[in-house]
C-alpha cells in the first residue's frame, strides 16, 4: 500500500493496534505520503511517515554503513517516509456483517477465495546462486540506491502483511470468507517481504522487521480510507512491477539483479489483491456513490501519484541504472493505474492532460528547494523563513492539481459487468 501523509487525514490514536506478533515479511504496494520534502535519507518503510528510526542489521562484517555501538545502522526518517496503518476494526466488522450489509456478494467472495487458495505462486519465490554474484557486481552509487529500493519495498510489503493479518483475525467471526482472503493476502505479502529481505542479505544487510513492528508508529485510517489507499497501492504496485518486468525483458542488458525476473508472477499477486479491494468497495456503495466519495477518491489518487513521483525523481539513479527514464516510467505507471482505478473510483484525476505532469515537475523543483534548505547550515529560524515560499508554492501546486477538472468515472453497475483485468 502507499502511505498518505499528514495532510490527508487526522492521525488519531489507533483504537485497535495491529498485532505485533509476527516478524515474517511481505512486499508492498507503493504507499506514499506527501507534505514536506521527500528525502533520500528516508530509506525505510515504504508506507508512511513516522517518528522513531528504523534499522538495518549488518549481517556481515565489512558492509559499508555507519554503525552505532550495537552494530546497527540507524536510518533517519523524514515526514514522508512510508508508514504502517491501522483502522477501526469494529467498524470493519459491521461493514462485513452479512446480516447488516445486504450488498455483500457472497458468491463473488467465494470465487475470490478459491483464487487465493489456489496459491499460484506457492513455488515461485525460490532463490538461486545468481543473486549473490549479481549483488557483488553492483558497486558504486548504484549499490546504495539498490539497497534502499530493497529496504523500502520490503517494509511496504511488511506493512501490508501486518494490516491484512490483523483484518483476517478480526473478521473471522463476522465474515469467515472475507477473513480468510485477508489471511491469504497476508501470506502473499509475507512471502514478498521475505524474498526482498533475502535480497538484502545479498548485500550483507537484513531489515530488522521485529524491531520495525515494535517501534513504528501506526497511522489510523477509517475503513473507507483504508479501502481507497490500499486499492491504489495494490494497483500501482502491479503496474510498477509489470512495467519493470516488461522493460527488462525487452532490454536484458539492464537485468543487473535477478529479483526483477520474478516480477511477472509477483505482480499478479498484487493485481489479485487490488481486485479483492475492488469487490470490497462494491459491497460498500456508500463509499463510491456520492460527491464526498468523489472528492476523497481524487484526494487519494493525488496523494499516491504525487508521492510516488517525488520519491522516484529523488532516486533517478536507480531507474536509470536499470535503463528507465524515471519520469517516463512514473507517468506510464500513473496513467495505467488511473485507467484501472477509473473502473471503480467515482472520480479520478485527468492525469493524461499535459498540465498534470507539468505541475508534478514544479513540485519536484519546490521539493528540492525544501531539501536544500534543510541541508544548509543556516540557523533554524532562518531555515524556517527560507522554507515559507517553497511551502506556499508547494501547497499552491497541490491545490491546482486537485482542482484540475476531474474525470467522472466508475460505476458499481459498470464494474460488475466488466471482465477481469488481464495484462
Ligand atoms: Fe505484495
Ligand atoms: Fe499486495
Amino acid at each position: 500500500m502507499a502511505a498518505m501523509a499528514c495532510s490527508m487525514g487526522t492521525t488519531v490514536a489507533p483504537r485497535a493496534m495491529v498485532a505485533l506478533e509476527s516478524t515474517t515479511s511481505s512486499l508492498a504496494n507503493y504507499r506514499v505520503s506527501f507534505v514536506g520534502p521527500i528525502s533520500r535519507r528516508s530509506a525505510l518503510v515504504a508506507f508512511g511517515a513516522g517518528n522513531g528510526s528504523s534499522r538495518v542489521t549488518m549481517a556481515a562484517a565489512g558492509a559499508a554503513a555507519p554503525k552505532n555501538k550495537g552494530g546497527k545502522k540507524e536510518i533517519d526518517e523524514s515526514l514522508l517516509t512510508p508508514r504502517f496503518y491501522t483502522t477501526d476494526f469494529d467498524e470493519m466488522e459491521q461493514l462485513f456483517n452479512v446480516e447488516i450489509n445486504k450488498n455483500l456478494n457472497e458468491a463473488e467472495f467465494e470465487s475470490l477465495l478459491a483464487e487465493f487458495k489456489a496459491d499460484y505462486n506457492q513455488t515461485h519465490f525460490v532463490r538461486n546462486p545468481e543473486f549473490k554474484s549479481a549483488a557483488d557486481n553492483i558497486q558504486g552509487p548504484l549499490r546504495q540506491i539498490f539497497i534502499e529500493f530493497l529496504e523500502r519495498s520490503c517494509t511496504a510489503e511488511f506493512s501490508g502483511f501486518l494490516l491484512y493479518k490483523e483484518l483476517g483475525r478480526r473478521l473471522k467471526k463476522t465474515n469467515p470468507v472475507v477473513a480468510e482472503i485477508f489471511t491469504l493476502m497476508s501470506r502473499d505479502e509475507a512471502r514478498h517481504a521475505g524474498f526482498l529481505n533475502k535480497g538484502l542479505s545479498d548485500f550483507n544487510l537484513s531489515l530488522d522487521l521485529g524491531f520495525l513492528t515494535k517501534t513504528r508508529k501506526y497511522t489510523f485510517f477509517k475503513p473507507q480510507f483504508i479501502f481507497y489507499a490500499t486499492y491504489l497501492s495494490e494497483k500501482i504496485g502491479y503496474w510498477r512491477y509489470i512495467t519493470i518486468f516488461r522493460h527488462l525483458k525487452q532490454n536484458p542488458e539492464y537485468q543487473c539483479y535477478p529479483i526483477f525476473k520474478y516480477f511477472e508472477n509477483w505482480c499478479q499477486d498484487e493485481n489479485r489483491h487490488g481486485d479483492f479491494f475492488s469487490a470490497l468497495m462494491k459491497a460498500q456503495p456508500q463509499f463510491l456513490n456520492d460527491w464526498k466519495a468523489k472528492l476523497w477518491a481524487r484526494f487519494f489518487c493525488l496523494s499516491v501519484y504525487v508521492t510516488m513521483y517525488l520519491n522516484d525523481v529523488q532516486r533517478t539513479s536507480f531507474y536509470e541504472g536499470i535503463g528507465l527514464n524515471t519520469r517516463d516510467f512514473d507517468m506510464h505507471v500513473i496513467v495505467e493505474t488511473n485507467r484501472t482505478t477509473a473502473r471503480i473510483f467515482p472520480a479520478v484525476l485527468d492525469v493524461e492532460n499535459p498540465e498534470f505532469q507539468q505541475r508534478l515537475d514544479k513540485l519536484v523543483v519546490l521539493n528540492q528547494q525544501l531539501i536544500d534548505v534543510g541541508k544548509s547550515n543556516a540557523p533554524a529560524a532562518l531555515k524556517a523563513l527560507q522554507r515559507v515560499p517553497a511551502i506556499l508554492g508547494f501547497v499552491n501546486e497541490l491545490l491546482a492539481l486537485y482542482l484540475m477538472k476531474p474525470v467522472d468515472s466508475g460505476s458499481v453497475d459498470l464494474v460488475e459487468s466488466e471482465p477481469q483485468m488481464v495484462y
